[in-house]
């Protein structure tokens, strides 16, 4: 205890030293010794958390009495250390406040979007792109980040598919940890680093219809096969906090789910962290018509388990009240106000709480932004290249019309969440190919954005293509039309984009469209009509370099699809891991070739649609490269797996095309059957080599039969005996199955 004493009197004194790291004994002893000095209304005050209005004297009184644990949205070095102040100095027991925002996929340096992340398939990438948006953030005091978002999302509608790693669990679970490392590094009371916070816990992407904040209703081997994974990867991986998420889940409100936050999160994962509300996510229980009022939501929040309210005031105007009338325990604002207090002592705040405003606004190093570029090349898809158009030779082209909206759009390219965006240090592509080809450069932006109706520069953009030997089209989204609360049901380009095309193809010049988006788009008619389509997600700052060197072969096009593209929006929710019909499509007949009055069992009685045909138009793992790569028939160490064992799969990949070229092999396997109905594919594994032309490399997967396991009919978790088929492939839909059994 004297140590700790001393510990604690020593932080007040040199409240700038680094921390020597604690040992967690340590700590523990501290927090507790901590607890056993705050009143009731103080380790309320911690389990506050509110949104920052700069140092006005209101908040300050509010810092002082002990009220806050937490601030969102301070960015202003000055401010941040002048709040902290308050709290160091003049509160009763000199409780650190944590800064936390919104980094989402960059500080100031603007990585691709999450979904465009996932399109690299590259963890490290991944990694290192959250390292550098800790080192930017922590440079100004933010040591705490609402990021990285896990939320499977299988529905383009909904919005936020763009923050999410995409549809699958595997890649999900991968990104989302190399994330969390990213940003806590290896030690998070490094001033530079920050605590990740795994959201939205849980289901969120499951949205009834693609609409953001809706309801769910997710049984549980679809909750703990698909919905979770990643959550648990997290978790295990160390992340530091969990936020929960504003949808209930069959009824039950995430902020409100004790089943959730405590016997799975706790119990079950061992989940040693902070856990947050949403944004006013315990008021929101009240319209959600789950509590009778803001007192009521925070009794259920708290004996939840939920540890920090988030801008309701529940906590901080009803805890005191509740636990005076025993209906929340004082045990109960213990444990939640610990889980506060270990976070700011690993974090490192007792001893250094305040941001050094002499290394303040340490952004944009040329590696980052070199990191940046690379992200964008690598999450750049290539979805059709006839006749190899791409890559370009801009030298054998005359002049070149570069044409739509999305092709000088600063701010537009770096997508959704980028509260701290310098627009002016985005790059876009039309400045890249201005830089390398003046003399050749037509422009027509012809749209003033992507949801412009008007046709009035359509002329001027006729003319342009006319005069040129290539065209260029930018198409896209803008930024605003994915993220939170922009959920849309039609899926394909807004605005006048693909009359635009229809335009520009009469122009009779080949056509490469590169669009960027948020979400995946049905694009299939504007595919039709171009020669060449490269897809983005928003790329950040870097697009411009990145998008301009992929066209111009500088760098491959890297990507590949995260998330199914649908060939019409009424497809959604649309995924490749589905589980399988008793009848398969076969024979499709579509709406135009029906002849009048036909039998109502012409068209046979199979699934799919008459108006879209059976699947997506681009699957999920698809992207093409600038060469061509050849699969041998995958080989396995032995085609019986024993429960407890695991089998070797080769396969021999080779580049036949005439460039170097990386490819994205891929692992799925296929339980043919289960105590209950399995997916038609799911994936397993997958790794990227770097092939010259001819080579070949054997590409080896370990295969344990532990990751056969799913949610079976009786509860339980594991794998079952039986057949299964298994691919090495390209993506989701192409190769050729080998079987294999477990015993
Ligand atoms: C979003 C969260 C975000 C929080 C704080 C909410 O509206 O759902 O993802 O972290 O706001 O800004």
């Amino acid at each position: 205890m004297k140590q700790i004493l001393s510990l604690t009197a020593l932080s007040l004194l040199s409240l700038t030293a680094v921390a020597a790291p604690r040992s967690a004994a340590e700590t523990e002893a501290a927090v507790q010794d901590l607890l056993s000095r705050m009143t009731l209304e103080e380790k309320v005050g911690q389990l506050n958390q509110l949104s920052g209005y700069g140092a006005h004297p209101d908040m300050l009184g509010r810092i002082r009495a002990g009220e806050v644990g937490s601030l969102l949205n301070e960015t202003d070095p000055a401010v941040v250390n002048r709040l902290q102040r308050e709290a160091v100095r003049k509160s009763r027991l000199h409780i650190p406040l944590i800064f936390a925002r919104d980094v989402i996929h960059g500080y100031k340096t603007i990585f691709p979007i999450p979904l465009g992340q996932a399109a690299t398939w590259d963890a490290d990438l991944v990694r290192q792109g959250a390292r550098i948006a800790a080192d930017e953030a922590g440079s100004v005091g933010i040591r705490w980040t609402f990021s990285p978002m896990v939320d499977i999302s299988r529905d383009a509608r909904w919005g936020r598919i763009a923050e999410s790693f995409g549809e699958d669990p595997l890649l999900a679970s991968r990104l989302g940890t190399a994330m969390v490392e990213g940003y806590q590094g290896d030690d998070l009371s490094d001033p530079r680093t920050m605590a990740a916070c795994v959201k939205h816990f849980a289901c969120y992407g499951a949205a009834e219809a693609g609409l953001d904040y809706n309801t769910t209703w997710v049984p549980m081997p679809l909750l703990r096969d698909v919905y979770l994974p990643p959550f648990k990867a997290c978790s295990d991986a160390g992340a530091a906090t969990f936020m929960v998420s504003f949808n209930d889940i069959n009824g039950v409100p995430s902020s409100a789910n004790r089943w959730l936050l405590k016997d799975l999160l706790r119990d079950e994962w061992g989940f040693g962290g902070l856990v947050v509300s949403d944004w006013s996510s315990t008021a929101m229980m009240v319209p959600q018509n789950y509590c009778a009022d803001l007192r009521e939501a925070a009794a259920k929040s708290a004996n939840a388990g939920m540890d920090m309210d988030m801008e309701s005031y529940a906590y901080i105007r009803h805890l005191p009240g509740l636990v005076r009338s025993g209906e929340v325990a004082e045990a109960t604002v213990d444990s939640l106000c610990a889980n506060v207090l270990r976070l700011k002592y690993r974090l490192g705040l007792f001893d250094n709480p305040y941001v050094d405003e002499k290394k303040a606004y340490d952004f944009y190093h040329p590696e980052s932004l070199d990191a940046a570029r690379r992200a964008v090349e690598r999450s750049a898809v290539l979805l059709k290249n006839d006749k190899g158009l791409l890559p370009l030779d801009l030298a054998s082209y005359g002049k070149v019309a570069v044409i739509g909206p999305m092709a000088d759009d600063r701010h537009n390219q770096a997508g959704t969440w980028v509260f701290d965006l310098e627009k002016e240090h985005c790059v876009t592509p039309l400045e890249v190919l201005n830089g390398l080809a003046p003399e050749k450069i037509i422009y027509q932006r012809a749209l003033k954005h992507t949801r412009d109706r008007s046709e009035a520069g359509f002329a001027d953009a006729r003319k342009a293509a006319g005069a040129a030997d290539l065209v260029l089209f930018f198409a896209g989204e803008e930024a605003v039309l994915s993220g939170e609360a922009h959920c849309r049901t039609d899926l394909t380009l807004p605005g006048a984009q693909k009359e635009l095309l229809r335009e520009l193809r009469k122009s009779g010049k080949p056509i490469v469209m590169v669009v960027q988006a948020g979400r995946p788009l049905v694009i299939g008619d504007e595919a039709d009509l171009c020669d060449a389509v490269l897809f983005l997600f928003h790329g950040g700052t870097m697009a411009g370099p990145g998008i301009v060197n992929v066209l111009t072969g500088v760098a491959e096009p890297g990507g590949r699809l995260p998330v199914s593209f649908a060939r019409a929006s009424g497809q959604m929710p649309l995924y490749y891991n589905r589980k399988g019909t008793g009848r398969p499509a076969s024979g499709i007949v579509l709406i135009d070739d029906i002849p009048e009055e036909a039998s109502q069992t012409s068209t046979g009685c199979t699934a799919f649609y008459l108006d879209a045909g059976d699947g997506p138009r681009y699957p999920f793992g698809y992207g093409l490269t600038y060469t061509s790569f050849d699969y041998s028939e995958p080989s396995l160490s032995a085609d019986t797996l024993s429960a407890d064992g695991s089998i070797t799969v080769s396969c021999n990949v080779t580049n036949t095309g005439s460039r170097e070229g990386s490819e994205v092999v891929q692992l799925y396997v296929r339980d043919l059957a289960g105590s209950l109905v399995r997916p038609v594919k799911e994936l397993k594994d997958f790794s990227r080599v770097t092939l010259a032309p001819g080579e070949t490399r054997t590409v080896s997967f370990t295969l344990p039969a532990t990751a056969l396991s799913f949610t079976r009919a009786d509860g339980t978790f594991g794998p079952e005996p039986g057949e299964f088929n298994l691919w090495v492939a390209s993506d989701s839909q192409s190769g050729t199955p080998v079987k294999f059994s477990l015993k």
